[in-house]
């Protein structure tokens, strides 16, 4: 079997090779197939960039317009699939719920799930990138008791979810369009991330040959942990604990770095990046921006620009190389758009979703694709004989 080598958390094991995204994690660098996330940021547009990573080449005006037509047609949900909202508690999270819905869907196509059939891939694609939406709002007006709508297709992408999750049968739903752009830039900024947690736990099941919906669940599960995706719901709860504590930015920093507690910044410090986030830095450019244009002022945002001057002076950060990641901000403004708390990883998991099913496809036309297994170091009890119960 020849010799294991134990590398926890996989700090230093590569798990494959892929040509989607790039990051060079101490010169603050990220690119998406070659394009830098700044310009992308600046002037692509989400479907664009989930084509670009999908496709490995940004597409054409028709390519681009067949794509969105495609998303558009397959947003509804079955009616089937709507009841499942009914039997989930007024307070679950929706993190749970998208990931339960996104589980079912394979129930609902089962005549295209072969993970070895273009065909049937890229309608699962095409279905989930639609979807995702749709159900995201859905869980989320099952939280506030307000009435499911239906997509309005006429609509474009991010137009089109933010009035399914806030809009009301009873009146017309004008989008803000500072508010869309604002979204449209974030899932940009969150379409991949190389082999991160959530991505690697999609091509781990899908290694074992699972069809995409059952490996992109498995993404939205590990995305919702507090080290990962969830840290920007944590980063708002951190901000709101400073606050009702009377803002001692000082003191909050104090218990960080004597570890009370396992208290951590949340939103600081990555695997990867050693230096400050590319993603962050954007995200806090137009912090300010967009909360000046959307007409709110958040005490949270102070609290949170406090904490990262203090931090990013202080020996603790400086030492460990712990800079700001991209939970930092974002948060501030999915809240100035209008979103609880509770759905700022769904957010972040609509986002990341074409990274997810751009990595699970290139890992399913690789000919030389082997189930992910790893190996470990036996640590337990060496061979000793059974004794009966009436003996212990
Ligand atoms: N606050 C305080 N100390 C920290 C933090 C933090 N946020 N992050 C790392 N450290 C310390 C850690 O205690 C350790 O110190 P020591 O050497 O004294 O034991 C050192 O820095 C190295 O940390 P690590 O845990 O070995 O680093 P890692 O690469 O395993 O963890 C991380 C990366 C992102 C899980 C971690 O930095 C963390 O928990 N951050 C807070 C949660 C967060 O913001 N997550 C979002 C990540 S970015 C986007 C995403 O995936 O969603």
């Amino acid at each position: 079997t020849g010799l294991v080598t134990l590398d926890t958390g996989f700090v230093n094991t590569a798990s494959c090779t892929s040509e989607i995204t790039y990051i060079d994690g101490d010169a603050g660098i990220l690119r998406y197939r070659g394009y830098p996330i700044e310009q992308l940021a600046q002037q692509s547009s989400f479907l664009e960039v989930s084509y670009l990573l999908l496709h490995g080449e940004l597409p054409s005006t028709d390519q681009l317009a067949e794509f969105d037509a495609a998303i558009r047609h397959h947003t509804l949900l079955d009616e089937d699939l709507k009841r499942f909202f009914d039997g989930f508690p007024r307070d679950a999270h929706p993190m749970a719920v998208l990931a339960s819905a996104v589980n079912a869907l394979s129930t609902f196509y089962p005549d295209d799930l072969n993970p070895t059939d273009p065909a049937g891939v890229e309608l699962s694609t095409i279905r989930l990138l639609a979807k995702l939406p749709t159900i995201a709002a859905y869980a989320y007006k099952k939280s506030v008791g307000q009435p499911l709508l239906y997509p309005d297709n006429s609509l474009e992408f991010v137009s089109n979810f933010l009035r399914l999750t806030f809009g009301v049968p009873a009146e017309k739903y004008e989008v803000n369009e500072t508010a869309r752009a604002a979204l449209d830039l974030l899932l940009i900024l969150h379409a991949d991330h190389e082999q991160n947690c959530s991505t690697s736990a999609v091509r781990t099941v899908g290694s074992a040959q699972a069809n995409l919906f059952a490996s992109i669940a498995a993404g939205i599960n590990a995305l919702s942990g507090p080290s990962h995706g969830g840290a920007n719901q944590a980063v708002l709860e951190m901000l709101r604990g400073i606050h009702a504590s009377g803002d001692d930015v000082a003191a909050f920093v104090r218990k960080v770095k004597n570890k009370e507690a396992g208290v951590r910044l949340m939103g600081f410090g990555h695997r990867v990046y050693k230096n400050y986030d590319p993603r962050a830095a954007l995200v806090k450019t137009m912090t300010d921006d967009v909360l000046t244009k959307l007409g709110v002022s958040d005490p949270l945002l102070d609290i949170a620009i406090q904490l990262e001057q203090v931090a990013l002076s202080d020996e603790y950060f400086i030492e460990r190389k712990l800079y700001p990641n991209v939970d930092f901000y974002t948060g501030l403004i999915y809240k100035a758009l209008g979103f609880p708390e509770s759905m700022f990883t769904v957010l972040f998991a609509i986002g990341r979703l074409p990274g997810w099913i751009a990595q699970w496809r290139e890992m399913m036309s690789d000919p030389k694709l082997k189930i992910t297994r790893p190996r470990q170091i036996y640590t337990g009890p060496t061979a000793r004989d059974y004794v009966g119960i009436e003996k212990r």
